[in-house]
C-alpha cells in the first residue's frame, strides 16, 4: 500500500525475517521500554513465528500487519491486533526503530489504517492503547483526532512494571466527519 512519497506499507511476510529481527536487534532499548516481546525475540526463529501468526490472522480475516519501508528501508511495524469481528472492532499496534521517529512515518502509517480499516472492513470501532507515559506513543491517536476515553490501570505488565494504558477510539461516524477535516495526507 503506497501511502506517501518514498514511504510504503507491505504486509508482512516471511521474506522480512532477517531484516526485521535485524531492526529489532538494534533498537533493543528504545522499543524495550514500552514493548513486552522485546526481550522474549532472542532469534530470527522468534521473528518467524511472529511473522507465521501475522500471516494466519489476515489469511483468517482477522486483520492485516505491515512492515513499513521508507526508501527501501525497513523501518517498523504496524497493524491491526486480530479484529473483533462481532462488534466490528480492531485495534491498532505500531513500533518504530530509533533512527526512523521524529519524521511523522507512523502517523502517516496509522492513518492509512484507519481509512483502510472503516472503509476496507467496514469497522465501527478502531481503538489504540497507549501506556499513559508514552507520549510520543500517545501524540498519534491524538493528532489523527481519536477520542481519549479513559485509562485502564496497571492493564499491562512490561519489563517488571504495571503500566496504566490510555484507551483511545475513534468510530466509523466520526471518521466520516474527520475525512471532511483531515488534509488528504499527513
Ligand atoms: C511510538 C512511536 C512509533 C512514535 O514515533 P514518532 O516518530 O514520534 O511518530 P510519528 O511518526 O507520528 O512522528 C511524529 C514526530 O515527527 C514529526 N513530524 C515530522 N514530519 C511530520 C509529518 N509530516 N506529520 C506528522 N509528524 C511529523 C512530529 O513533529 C513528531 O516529532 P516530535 O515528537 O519531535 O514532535 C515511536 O516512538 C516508537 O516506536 N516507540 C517505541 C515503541 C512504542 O512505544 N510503540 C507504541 C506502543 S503503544
Amino acid at each position: 500500500m503506497f501511502i506517501a512519497e518514498l514511504m510504503e506499507l507491505k504486509r508482512l511476510s516471511l521474506t522480512y525475517k532477517d531484516e526485521l529481527f535485524t531492526l529489532i536487534n538494534t533498537n533493543r532499548e528504545h522499543l524495550r521500554e514500552w514493548l513486552p516481546w522485546v526481550d522474549l525475540t532472542e532469534s530470527p526463529a522468534d521473528t518467524e513465528c511472529f511473522l507465521e501468526a501475522a500471516i494466519n490472522q489476515y489469511q483468517s480475516g482477522q486483520g492485516p500487519q505491515y512492515a513499513i519501508f521508507s526508501d527501501s528501508a525497513l523501518c517498523g511495524v504496524c497493524g491491526f491486533h486480530s479484529f473483533d469481528l462481532s462488534n466490528r472492532t480492531g485495534s491498532i499496534g505500531y513500533w518504530l526503530g530509533e533512527a526512523y521517529s521524529g519524521k511523522g512515518f507512523m502517523a502517516r502509517a496509522v492513518q492509512a489504517l484507519v481509512e483502510q480499516g472503516f472503509r476496507e472492513y467496514d469497522l465501527n470501532r478502531i481503538e489504540i492503547a497507549c501506556a499513559t507515559g508514552n507520549t510520543k506513543s500517545r501524540a498519534i491517536p491524538e493528532r489523527l483526532g481519536f477520542k481519549l476515553e479513559g485509562v485502564l490501570r496497571e492493564r499491562e505488565y512490561v519489563n517488571g512494571r504495571y503500566l496504566d494504558q490510555a484507551i483511545y477510539s475513534m468510530l466509523a461516524s466520526e471518521f466520516q466527519a474527520l475525512t471532511l477535516m483531515l488534509p488528504a495526507k499527513l
